[in-house]
């Protein structure tokens, strides 16, 4: 499995740090920006030390709405709210856009401090894949299925960093956005096969006002292919709505939003499929809530959204 090279030869500065109850690597006003995975044990275990309780955000940062609205529902869930930023390299394939993804630290924590964000871990590569680095999580079939399938190492990538960063951040609930269905039903797997002792959960898919889902990589688009972004959102608005007024047969639902987002110059389909929310096996008759998701490169731009389509009652 190929995946975008670690970077080699930068060991880990974590042996270094001092490893007491120290302060935060870097203070910006109200919020802790933490660097050093110690560093960062270390103040989750003062956290749970106090009988506090720990949510968590974790990004790669380059923040919008969707993010900060994940940040709320976290807020909700525990008395620390913790985030993290880091553009993780195991997720990325070797010709993904590793390289030139969206990053703005400084707009970050500042954001993050509106929404009373208490502390961010921002580890470099280093940090987190230091010299030697070998261990990876797999899980055996969600990754079998849609973004999986054009994206052979990306689950293996984001498994084993949340994973990394639960042990590092310590969190009592983290919270996802629906956004990435399927990586949320993902880390929900992992969590529950590992016996994990954390809470998973979801927040809805924030849209610009137009529908077009809120992503980092939007940046990308230039103003000439919204209407093909945008085709995406009014493909699953069409489905929901005929799956509501009773239509039940899968193919029919694909086959039309196959050609309506085709219909754009500037589209290329990685996958548009109806499935089991739970399993994401292919379905083809929808007699109960189904997942539909898309994958949709406009020009160089990989692009995904789902939604659910419920049939009439249901
Ligand atoms: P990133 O793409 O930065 O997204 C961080 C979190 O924000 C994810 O849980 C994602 O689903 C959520 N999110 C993104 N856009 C959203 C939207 N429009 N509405 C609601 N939530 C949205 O997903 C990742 O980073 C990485 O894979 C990560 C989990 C951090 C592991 O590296």
């Amino acid at each position: 499995m190929e995946s975008r090279p670690l970077s080699e030869g930068c060991p880990s500065t974590d042996n270094t740090v001092p490893v007491g109850l120290g302060p935060p690597t870097r203070k910006a006003n109200a919020i802790d920006v933490i660097q050093h995975i110690k560093d960062m044990q270390r103040y989750a275990d003062r956290v749970r030390s106090d009988d506090h309780t720990m949510a968590f955000v974790p990004t790669m940062g380059f923040l919008h709405e969707g993010h900060l609205s994940l940040c709320r529902i976290g807020r909700e869930r525990g008395d620390v709210l913790a985030a993290s930023i880091f553009v993780n390299p195991a997720q990325f394939g070797p010709t993904e856009d590793f390289d030139t993804y969206p990053r703005n630290l400084e707009r970050d924590l500042s954001l993050l401090e509106k929404e009373g964000v208490d502390v961010v871990f921002t580890p470099t590569e280093a940090n987190l894949y230091p010299e030697g680095y070998q261990t990876y999580v797999n899980l055996t079939q969600l990754p079998e299925h849609l973004c999986g399938l054009s994206r052979p190492v990306f689950f293996r990538g984001v498994a084993t960093v949340v994973i990394k960063l639960f042990h590092i951040v310590k969190p009592h609930v983290a919270v996802f956005g629906e956004k990435d269905f399927q990586q949320l039903q993902v880390i929900r797997r992992m969590v529950a096969d590992l016996d994990m002792d954390i809470e998973i959960e979801g927040g809805p898919i924030v849209r610009e006002s137009d529908g077009l889902a809120m992503s980092s990589r939007n940046s990308y688009l230039g103003s000439e292919q919204r209407p093909a972004a945008l085709s995406l959102y009014r493909a699953l608005c069409a489905a929901k709505d005929r799956v509501g007024s009773g239509e039940t047969d899968a193919a029919k639902i694909i086959q039309e939003a196959t050609e309506s987002i085709g219909s754009y110059p500037d589209t290329d389909i990685d996958y548009v499929t109806v499935c089991d929310p739970i399993t994401l096996d292919d379905i083809s008759r929808i007699d109960d809530p189904a997942l539909m998701a898309l994958a949709v490169k406009v020009g160089q731009t990989r692009l995904i959204d789902n939604m659910i389509l419920a049939p009439p009652g249901k």
